[in-house]
């Protein structure tokens, strides 16, 4: 059984993962406004992978007890200044939720919940990737930006992602 605490922040992480693929939904629109469909393809992708987090939080939830309780989405911003822009805004959140990730584990930790200490090690891990491919295309958009045929490859590049559903669930 699950403490009411631990059950509110689960909760509240639910909204947050869910927040997260509406705003990543919001960058993908802004790359197809611009007729970058890889890109843009790109961050959808990424928005179906944060609604599957969510989609596994609430499974966990579920399955020990807690009272899931779907949460408010906040609007996500929707302007943005450059390429450039979106993807530096897309790592600083991936560093906001891998923080709000650890704050649930700490909890856990101090409470003796191993279970979710053990479930969320999943979560750790797939920071640790998030934080890591999205630095790294902050780094390849900044070296392509200016450069319409670079920009084009890139584009190309990154329309060849595909959804995979974790194999997990
Ligand atoms: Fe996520
Ligand atoms: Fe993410």
């Amino acid at each position: 059984m699950i403490s009411t605490k631990i059950g509110e922040l689960i909760n509240q992480q639910i909204t947050k993962e869910q927040y997260a693929a509406q705003y990543y939904l919001s960058m993908s629109a802004w790359f197809s406004a611009r007729d970058l469909d890889g890109i843009a393809n790109y961050f959808r992708v990424q928005s179906k992978e944060e609604l599957m987090h969510a989609d596994k939080m609430f499974d966990y939830l579920n399955d020990v007890g807690g009272e899931i309780v779907i949460g408010e989405i906040p609007q996500p911003p929707h302007e943005f200044t450059s390429a450039t822009d979106v993807f530096e805004k897309a790592l600083e959140h991936e560093k906001i939720v891998t923080k709000s990730i650890f704050n649930i584990l700490k909890n856990a930790n101090e409470e003796g919940d191993f279970a979710t200490v053990s479930f969320l090690q999943w979560f750790v891990n797939e920071q640790v990737e998030e934080e890591a491919s999205a630095s790294q295309l902050v780094t390849k958009i900044k070296m392509v930006s200016d450069n319409p045929s670079a920009l084009y490859l890139f584009d190309q590049e990154l329309a060849q992602r595909v959804f995979t559903p974790d194999p997990a669930n």
